[in-house]
């Protein structure tokens, strides 16, 4: 297989909605540890399979502080089923929107269900960055980035930084 990528915005296959993963075979633990590689060599706190080109429905993350030990979460056909109250997350990016943060209105608190790598069931309550990271890369598995989540006037000025940008190039 060929090295994975991170696929930058404006790449059409970030806006496409993932597909469940059926089988949690071999070639998903595979994709989960290139995927795991890819996330703390960036450096980032979460990645979705479809940011690697994969139109998969599953994300790793990992909210430890940098100075305690790594703690891989996997987390395969995530959907949130109840959401609470509203935050503003600050200064949110995205490793396929580089050079760019904005603030992101979101849920405040979260329950997310799924399963995890072994296939067993997940129930996650999450607050604060927790739950931002979790509805930012769900988001992703939906085909949305956190630039669709800002005023228009915001998002244009980075279209047009990267429409700039591309013609440079
Ligand atoms: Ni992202």
């Amino acid at each position: 297989m060929e090295p994975l990528n991170i696929l930058t915005y404006p790449d059409n296959f970030l806006s496409e909605p993932t597909k469940p993963v059926e089988n949690i075979d071999e070639k998903i633990q595979n994709l989960i540890k290139d995927m795991a590689s890819i996330m703390y060599q960036a450096p980032g706190i979460g990645l979705a399979a479809i940011q690697v080109g994969i139109n998969k429905s599953l994300l790793v993350y990992d909210v430890s502080p940098r100075d305690e030990e790594r703690s891989l979460q996997v987390l395969i056909n995530p959907r949130i089923v109840e959401s609470e109250g509203t935050t503003i997350s600050e200064d949110e990016g995205c490793l396929s929107v580089p050079d760019f943060r904005a603030n992101v209105k979101r849920s405040a608190s979260v329950l997310i269900e799924g399963v995890d790598s072994k296939e067993k069931p997940l129930r996650i309550e999450a607050e604060g960055l927790l739950a931002v990271v979790l509805q930012h890369e769900i988001d992703h598995l939906n085909g949305i980035l956190f630039i669709d989540r800002i005023s228009s006037l915001k998002r244009e000025i980075y279209k047009r930084r990267v429409r700039k940008n591309l013609k440079n190039k």
